[in-house]
C-alpha cells in the first residue's frame, strides 16, 4: 500500500543498508541486476530538499509516464484511484488548487525522511525495466516487514535534471523513478486509501 504521509522519525543508515542488500535477491534475467540505486537520508534529505528547491520546477520527461493515448479500462483506473484519494481527503472535483497542493507533495516526498532514486544504464532493454520493478517491490516488501512505509515515484521523471545534479548520476544512467521511505503516519486519512483491484477476470484467464 502506497503511503503519502510520514513520520519525521528517522531511519538508520543500518536499517537502510539491510533493506537494500536484501532487496537484491530479487530476481534478474541473466543476473544482470541492472538496477543503479542512489539512497538519500537524514542530512543529506535536508541538503536535498534545498537543491531541489534551487532548480528549474520541471524538466521534459526522459520517457513517457504513461502512454500518450491510455485506453481502456487503464484510463478509468487511473482516473479511480486519483478521485479516491482526492475523496480521502474531503477534495471536491472543482478544486483544482486542492489536488494540485496534494499533488505537490510529491515534490517533498510526502514528508519522508529518506529517499531512493532507481536509475538504469540507457543500454538495458525492456526485460531489464521489468528486473528494476521485481527490485522495487522487493524493497518495499522489505520495508514494511521492518515496519516502514514506502510510496514509489514516478513523479521524479519530471524533475530528472535536478535529482541527477545532486545524486552524481552518470549520463550513461537514465532515471526510472523515486522512493519515499519512513515511518507511516498513522493519523493521516490519506494513508487509509485502499486502491480498487479490477476483477481478476478482467486480466487473468485459465487456458
Ligand atoms: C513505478 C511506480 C511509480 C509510482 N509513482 C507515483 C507517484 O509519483 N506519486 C504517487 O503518489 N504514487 C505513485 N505510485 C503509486 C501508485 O499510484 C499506487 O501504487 C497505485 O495507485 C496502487 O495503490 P497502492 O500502492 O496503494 O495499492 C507509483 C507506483 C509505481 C509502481
Amino acid at each position: 500500500m502506497s503511503v503519502r504521509q510520514f513520520t519525521n522519525k528517522a531511519v538508520p543508515d543500518d536499517v537502510l543498508r539491510g533493506i537494500l542488500a536484501d532487496a537484491a535477491r530479487a530476481p534478474s534475467g541473466g543476473n544482470l541486476q541492472p538496477w543503479r540505486i542512489y539512497m538519500v537520508n537524514g542530512e543529506s534529505m535536508v541538503r536535498l530538499r534545498e537543491h531541489l528547491a534551487s532548480q528549474p520546477p520541471m524538466d521534459k520527461p526522459e520517457y513517457d509516464i504513461y502512454p500518450p493515448e491510455l485506453g481502456e479500462p487503464y484510463r478509468t483506473n487511473r482516473f479511480a484511484v486519483g478521485e479516491a484519494m482526492y475523496a480521502t481527503l474531503g477534495i471536491a472535483r472543482e478544486d483544482k488548487d486542492g489536488r494540485r497542493r496534494q499533488f505537490a507533495h510529491n515534490n517533498d516526498f510526502f514528508g519522508a525522511p529518506a529517499a531512493l532514486f532507481c536509475f538504469v544504464d540507457r543500454g538495458m532493454g525492456l526485460p531489464q525495466w521489468s528486473d528494476l520493478g521485481m527490485f522495487l517491490q522487493t524493497f518495499m516488501l522489505l520495508a514494511v516487514e521492518r515496519g516502514l512505509g514506502t510510496c514509489a515515484q514516478e513523479y521524479w521523471a519530471v524533475r530528472h535534471a535536478a535529482v541527477r545534479s545532486f545524486v552524481g548520476a552518470p549520463d550513461n544512467e537514465m532515471l526510472f523513478c523515486g522512493m519515499a521511505i519512513g515511518h507511516v503516519d498513522e493519523s493521516a486519512p490519506i494513508n487509509t486509501l485502499e486502491s480498487d483491484r479490477m476483477p481478476l477476470d478482467m486480466w487473468a484467464k485459465f487456458v
